[in-house]
């Protein structure tokens, strides 16, 4: 597919619209995006507006746009405009879920080995200062989750089951769909970050089964830095009490404050405006490049820089996983990742290092020492994994 010439054109049409594509090679896409021009347009002309009128009367002018931003954020996802809440960072999304669980003392929460570090950290200061357990899933040997392993875990004790869709630290999926299945038959809230994933592959909260989803802007969603966003299910909203309240996400009825009945009970007054229109229009442009298309293009750019890495004698892929992201990561046996990361940089070509802490609880450390990280988005091309593989032979 990446090489037929529709597909050249198409990718060449979609760089033309991206300013950064024309000065650097950026593969560092699960870190932050590259944005197209239409996002940042849409952020400066609101912030020349603000400063032109008022923030308070710009964002009046914009009432019905900023509105459809959460319609074009439940299309994205599958949910319904009310079960959505419009955020500042995919853990503030996770969080706002995690702590609104009423937890009690012997509540157990199910996770997996590659948990990303923040989410751990929340689950871990809970099991300290609340006496809930903690427990990781055995994976199976492709690095998923062990779904039968869940299945027999899985009690009326278990009160969350929480996985990262893609994982920081390397090219899996987790079979989101088939755990949502098992956890379906239990009391458990199923708590799904999507962070990697959104903007890369095509998410439904129902079909994955999720009572709650998070995400983040800046990644592949290609939209602006400091925005993000949840979905929970209608269903399970009134269950879970925020644990920050203000004008907005509830009301005083006397002295008795009543919560939203709708996903806004997680959402604050104060945000970017500007940021969250650019976070629209990211929506909106990534529906237009076409969801499959996307995925389909980042899943086989990324298969083929693995399949050029491996040629390379002194690398090592370490991506686990049937199911494989656009994220791709590996070690040269010569030179430390981040002085490969660095000597790229300074050729033009971004790639991070993804460190042991991010994912604390993956069971191939000690092993797993810090990684390169080559993250692909669909206006890189096969040109590009050219120029990385030969800058990586030269350096290794
Ligand atoms: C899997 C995963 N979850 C959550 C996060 C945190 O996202 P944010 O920085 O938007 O809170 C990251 C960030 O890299 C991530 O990779």
């Amino acid at each position: 597919m990446i090489h037929d010439r529709q597909t050249q054109e198409t990718v060449g049409e979609l760089r033309a619209d991206t300013a950064g594509c024309e000065g650097v090679v950026h593969f560092n896409n699960a870190g932050a995006s590259l944005p197209p021009r239409s996002v940042v347009d849409r952020m400066v002309r609101h912030l020349h507006r603000e400063s032109e009128i008022g923030g308070y009367e710009a964002a009046d002018e914009v009432s019905g746009e900023l509105d459809a931003v959460r319609g074009d954020l439940a299309a994205l996802v599958g949910a319904d405009r009310e079960e959505i809440a419009i955020t500042d960072s995919a853990t503030r999304s996770w969080l706002s879920v995690f702590t609104a669980v009423p937890w009690t003392e012997g509540d157990r929460i199910l996770t997996a080995a590659p948990e990303y570090s923040s989410n751990l950290i929340a689950m871990l200061d809970l099991a300290r200062r609340r006496g809930v357990r903690v427990e990781q899933v055995p994976s199976t040997p492709g690095g998923e989750m062990d779904v039968e392993a869940l299945r027999t875990l899985l009690d009326d004790d278990v009160r969350m089951v929480a996985v990262t869709h893609a994982p920081t630290n390397g090219g899996l999926v987790q079979p989101v769909e088939r755990i949502g299945a098992v956890v379906a038959g239990s009391p458990a809230l199923y708590l799904v970050d999507a962070c990697q994933t959104a903007g890369q592959v095509p998410l439904d909260l129902h079909r994955i089964g999720a009572d709650a989803l998070s995400g983040t802007g800046r990644k592949y969603l290609r939209a602006p830095r400091g925005t993000g966003f949840l979905a929970v299910l209608r269903a399970v909203l009134d269950t879970l009490a925020p644990a920050h309240l203000d004008l907005t996400s509830a009301t005083l009825d006397g002295d008795r404050v009543r919560p939203r009945a709708d996903a806004q009970r997680f959402e604050l007054f104060e945000r970017s405006v500007a940021a969250v229109l650019g976070l629209g229009e990211a929506v909106r442009y990534y529906r237009g490049v076409g969801l499959d298309w996307v995925h389909d293009y980042v899943t086989a750019l990324a298969a083929h820089l693995r399949a050029e890495l491996d040629r390379i004698p002194a690398v090592t892929v370490t991506d686990q996983g049937v199911h494989r992201s656009g994220i791709v990561t590996f070690r040269a046996e010569t030179v430390t990742a981040s002085t490969l990361a660095s000597r790229l940089r300074e050729r033009g070509i971004n790639v991070t290092v993804s460190r042991p802490p991010s994912t604390p609880w993956d069971t191939r450390h000690p092993d797993l020492d810090d990684l390169v990280r080559a993250s692909v988005h669909y206006y890189n091309t096969p040109g590009e994994v050219a120029r990385l593989c030969s800058e990586v032979t030269a350096l290794c």
